[in-house]
């Protein structure tokens, strides 16, 4: 296990109702952006309940952010912080909203053109406005960790910048608030969050038990009551077990010292970008065929994997990691996510031009082992067709 200095300033409040204490952790006199998706915290109450908690402090509502948050929509949102003098971000929806008011908060401030803080995934940021999170998505772990995935379809790009200024002052977690969400978007969280787990643990072994313990944990949680919770939306205990599981995914704790592999992720927002698929979906596309290609380098992991997790424990190492690989593929098909290009309707040539794009911005060695170069990326693509 490596040195590491593990923090985490999010408060939580967790569980039915808890809506209500943004009156408390929302300063009296603060000015609030409250910054919100297409409307289905309009029809489902929850922006009822945080307009009632926020009682007669000054609010401005600011509806459309989109999944995969455009920067364009966004700076409209820092333009009227500006303009209104506004102090605090309030955050009501999924991870996108969080995702834009993370952006919103550190750009307000920004001097310069705020697209460098993408380009410089966040080490330029020197400061940004407190900002609360009302989640009611579970999957990215954006409620309580300090990323931000940007999207900028004028110019087809998304990045993402991580900044310790931009960690949520708290967040909410009323699993009732999720139990509109359609299934295709309940599905993508708990493969989201899924995937999450694999970024930090599938990697090699590196002693830390304690890491890999939580990790296997989180894991066989969300392998029991994702899909339990995809069909039984309103099963409220169920859904609890997910959105707390979806949140140590991904606030730090199982990633702390130990190596990690973000290499789906990469390829996945550049998917996203080109194609417009569903953040999870695009996972789910290259997490299989990653697994298959780095086989070799992550075979200690993933036999450790199969076997806590899945309880494949009979056959040679080869059969065992394949089972691993095809649980992993079966689990994502299980809960509603398709995990071959080809059923996105693209074609396997996006493998080169991925890769390209990657060679273009200098992303030449991902990976735990900085073994996954862009003609890697490429041949996991086409495995992926
Ligand atoms: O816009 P509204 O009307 O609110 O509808 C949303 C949206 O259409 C809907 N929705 C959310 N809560 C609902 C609901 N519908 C009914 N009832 C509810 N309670 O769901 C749709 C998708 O929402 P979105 O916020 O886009 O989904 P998600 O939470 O999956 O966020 C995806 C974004 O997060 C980024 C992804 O790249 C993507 O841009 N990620 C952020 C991470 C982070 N900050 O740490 C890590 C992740 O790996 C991920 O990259
Ligand atoms: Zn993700």
């Amino acid at each position: 296990m490596e040195n590491f200095t593990y923090f985490n300033p999010t408060r939580i409040h967790f569980g039915r109702g808890q809506i209500r204490s943004v009156d408390a952790e929302v300063p009296a006199g603060a000015r609030v952006l409250l910054l919100a998706g297409g409307g289905s915290i309009r029809s489902n109450g929850v922006y009822d309940q945080v307009r009632a908690a926020l009682g007669g402090r000054v609010v401005v509502d600011f509806f459309g952010v989109e999944a995969n948050p455009d920067f364009d929509t966004l700076m409209r949102a820092v333009e009227i912080v500006r303009g209104e003098k506004l102090d605090y971000i309030l955050s009501v929806g999924g991870g996108s909203v969080a995702d834009g008011a993370k952006f919103v908060a550190a750009a307000v401030a920004f001097k310069g053109d705020p697209w460098e803080i993408l380009v410089k995934r966040g080490a330029n940021v020197a400061s940004a406005l407190p900002l609360g999170v009302i989640l009611t998505l579970p999957g990215t772990g954006s409620e309580a960790n300090q990323a931000s995935v940007i999207s900028r379809r004028s110019i087809r790009e998304k990045l993402a910048f991580l900044s310790p200024h931009v960690f949520p002052r708290f967040c909410v977690l009323d699993p009732e608030t999720t139990f509109t969400l359609p299934e295709r978007q309940i599905a993508n969280g708990v493969a989201d969050a899924f995937t999450h787990v694999i970024e930090q643990y599938m990697t090699f072994p590196a002693r830390a038990a304690v890491q890999d313990r939580f990790a296997e944990s989180v894991m066989q949680v969300l392998v029991d009551e994702g899909p339990i919770s995809v069909k039984n939306p309103t099963d409220y205990d169920s859904r609890a077990n997910v959105v707390w599981a979806a949140t140590w995914a991904l606030h730090g704790v199982i990633g702390a010292g130990v190596p990690q592999d973000w290499a789906s992720h990469t390829i996945g927002h550049e998917l996203t970008a080109l194609h417009g698929i569903d953040h999870a979906r695009t996972l789910a596309v290259v997490v299989p065929s990653l697994l298959n290609v780095q086989r070799a380098t992550k075979a200690a992991k993933l036999l450790q994997y199969g076997e806590r997790v899945w309880g494949i424990r009979e056959g040679t190492d080869r059969e065992r990691i394949d089972a691993a690989i095809e649980k992993t593929r079966g689990f994502y098909e299980l809960l509603g996510l398709r995990t071959r290009l080809s059923d996105y309707n693209v074609k396997p040539d996006t493998a080169s031009e991925v890769a390209s794009r990657l060679r273009a911005r200098g992303v030449l060695k991902s990976g735990e082992r900085g073994d996954i170069t862009p003609e890697i990326v490429e041949r996991i693509l086409r495995q992926a067709a």
